[in-house]
């Protein structure tokens, strides 16, 4: 490929790729600091193709728990490029790796797997309809395109659907229906106005207030055993990160089903989709529901998941997460009330969130994270601590956000 600028490049991607970025919220929004496009990563560094380095905290938008090229999973994955990647009958590893699911989710009695977590959660609402013999779901928080059904509900994490012609056809849409995080009330209106005709609440955790989990968590198990209604806890986020068996473990409320994706391979494509035996023996043999992928138990993930699974217990690597995120995002919290910005970070450390204050400034997030780029940080709105961000990056970071604010209060952006 010629050695393109970054403005050549996104010209010369999008005259084929819509976006520019097989994933929207890749494409970049801020450039000319946010890198168009990126070469490699290594630790918690990326380098970017106009040869810019950043302490990286996108994280491939959270799939990155250990860090880039990190070798535990590297080495597993070249071992079994080495035997094979994918084949006709089940790669051994496929049931091994089950297991070790098994073992370090709570609610996992049976896991199964697939390659993104939107078809996971797909596959689990399908077993819920299957299971309960209703049709309605009701939805808390983004839980991938495929499912992103209700008219109201996000298309995009912490974006709204606008569109009436977005493609999906009405009958399913009032199917669908979305709700906001710790909302009880909101819950209980939706399950009378169908007559209780919902086989499902999936629940992504929200991460300003996630904290709010501790109650609504179990207040919500015991409303959906009242009301015959599955819960599926959707920790495509919070798996293997705020604990390595997501909120289920942190909060200690067991889901029927859940998902499982982003953190768990270290960056290869897998998710897992596991839950109680008997609704997961909807999609067993005689179970009436068809789920079957052809790259479902690709052995270079599951290798990969294998050896995360095993770094994350030799490391405490969600003991190092949480630590390093409370060091740095409060640091981050101090510099920006010093600087006085509008803005917060709010959460839990393993899954910080920006959180605008009241402003006249417009797009307050959007400036600070080009003012970070431009010191050399890649931030999102929800900021990933890896395994490989070590105390001197932390300490490096904590420099270059200092930095950042300056530049934020000298308006040194332009975006
Ligand atoms: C909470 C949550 N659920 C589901 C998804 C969709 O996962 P995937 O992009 O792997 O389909 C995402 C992706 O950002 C997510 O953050």
């Amino acid at each position: 490929m010629p050695n393109y600028t970054g403005d050549e490049y996104i010209q010369y991607s999008e005259e084929v790729l819509p976006y520019g970025s097989s994933t929207c919220s890749k494409a970049p929004s801020v450039r000319p600091f946010e890198p168009a496009a990126i070469r490699s990563g290594k630790g918690c560094r990326i380098y970017d193709i106009e040869g810019r380095v950043f302490i990286d905290y996108r994280n491939s938008l959270g799939p990155i728990t250990l860090g880039y090229q990190f070798p535990d999973t590297n080495e597993a994955i070249i071992e079994q490029l080495n035997k094979g990647i994918v084949f006709g009958n089940p790669a051994d590893i496929e049931g091994e790796v089950a297991h070790m699911l098994s073992e370090v989710i709570p609610s996992a009695e049976k896991v199964r797997f697939l390659k993104t977590g939107g078809e996971a959660v797909a596959a689990c609402i399908r077993m819920a309809r299957a299971y309960t013999g209703k049709n309605h779901i009701i939805q808390i928080g983004y839980n991938g395109w495929l499912n992103s059904l209700s008219p109201d509900g996000p298309v995009l994490p912490r974006m709204q659907n606008t569109s009436t012609r977005n493609g999906v056809p009405y009958p399913l849409a009032a199917l669908h229906h979305s709700c906001g995080f710790n909302n009880m009330p909101r819950i209980e209106e939706i399950v009378e106005e169908t007559n209780n005709e919902v086989a499902a609440i999936v629940v992504a955790a929200d991460y300003a207030t996630i904290a709010e989990g501790k109650t609504f968590y179990p207040a919500l198990r015991e409303y959906c055993d009242k009301k015959g209604i599955l819960l599926i806890f959707d920790e495509i986020v919070t798996g293997f990160r705020v604990a390595i068996g997501g909120v289920q473990e942190y909060f200690g409320v067991k889901p029927d089903l859940s998902v499982f994706a982003k953190g768990i391979a270290n960056g290869m494509p897998l998710s897992a989709y596991v839950g109680r035996k008997e609704v997961m023996s909807k999609c067993d043999r005689g179970g009436g529901v068809s789920i079957s992928s052809t790259l479902g138990g690709e052995a270079l993930s599951l290798a990969a998941c294998k050896a995360s699974i095993l770094a994350y217990k030799k490391y405490d690597v969600v003991g190092h997460i949480w630590k390093q995120g409370e060091k740095l995002w409060g640091a981050v919290n101090q510099l920006l009330e010093k600087y006085d910005l509008p803005l917060r970070m709010e959460g839990f450390a393993p899954c910080k969130t920006f959180v605008v204050q009241k402003s006249e400034i417009e797009n307050p997030i959007g400036k600070f994270f080009a003012c970070a780029f431009k010191n050399g940080v890649s931030l999102y709105n929800v900021c990933y601590v890896n395994y490989s961000h070590k105390d001197a990056d932390v300490a490096e970071t904590i420099e270059r956000l200092e930095k950042a604010c300056i530049d934020f209060n000298n308006k040194a952006y332009e975006i």
